[in-house]
């Protein structure tokens, strides 16, 4: 049964939520989300969607680990039996890592170093999968609705801030 509902929460929840949230970030973009649409290049496609996922960074949880050794971090000791836990969602707007990094940008030199999928030997096992789903998703969904709008202002939108997954919990337009 956990089998189950982590793949149902794994692999559903997080391409569902990308598949809005990242929609509405090229909505918000509209010169971004004209070059996902009409690009013939498969590989620009998938540098935007590498951006997005960095930019989005939804998924908040999982990223624990436990040090089975004494060992230095940028400078900080964590001794053998610490807990920690990863924050990717910072790591993915380290200014240091990406300039700029609060800003969308599909052309970002270095993005495919993200967090997004977590980082060592439980890095999402899905990632693969979730990627080849986002690359079809986008430009099918903005080439066959190319008037695609939100229906509602920015402020009624309710994301998902109390959430493993972050994402809407809806999002209605018009097209
Ligand atoms: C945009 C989509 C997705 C994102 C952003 C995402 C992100 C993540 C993250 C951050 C982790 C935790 C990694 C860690 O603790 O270091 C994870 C783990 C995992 N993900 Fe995903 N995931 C996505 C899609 C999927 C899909 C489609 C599947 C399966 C069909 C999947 C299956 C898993 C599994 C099984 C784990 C646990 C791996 C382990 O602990 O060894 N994920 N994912």
């Amino acid at each position: 049964v956990q089998n189950a509902i982590l793949l149902l929460i794994a692999g559903h929840e997080t391409t569902a939520n990308m598949t809005a949230l990242g929609t509405l970030a090229l909505l918000r973009n509209p010169e971004q989300l004209a070059v996902v649409r009409d690009t013939d290049d498969p590989g620009r496609v998938a540098l935007a969607v590498e951006e997005l996922l960095r930019y989005l960074t939804i998924v908040h949880t999982g990223r624990r680990r436990v040090a089975t050794e004494d060992v230095e971090v940028a400078g900080h000791l964590v001794r053998a039996g610490e807990g920690v836990i990863l924050v990717t969602d910072s790591a993915n707007r380290d200014p240091e890592a990406f300039p700029d990094a609060d800003r969308l940008d599909i052309d970002r030199p270095g993005v495919r170093r993200h967090m997004a999928f977590g980082h060592g030997t439980h890095q999402c096992l899905g990632q693969n999968l979730a990627r080849t789903e986002l690359q079809l998703a986008y430009p099918a969904l903005l080439r066959r609705f190319p008037n695609l709008a939100t229906a509602v202002p920015d402020e009624e939108l309710r994301f998902k801030d109390d959430m493993l997954v972050y994402g809407l919990h809806a999002l209605p337009v018009t097209w």
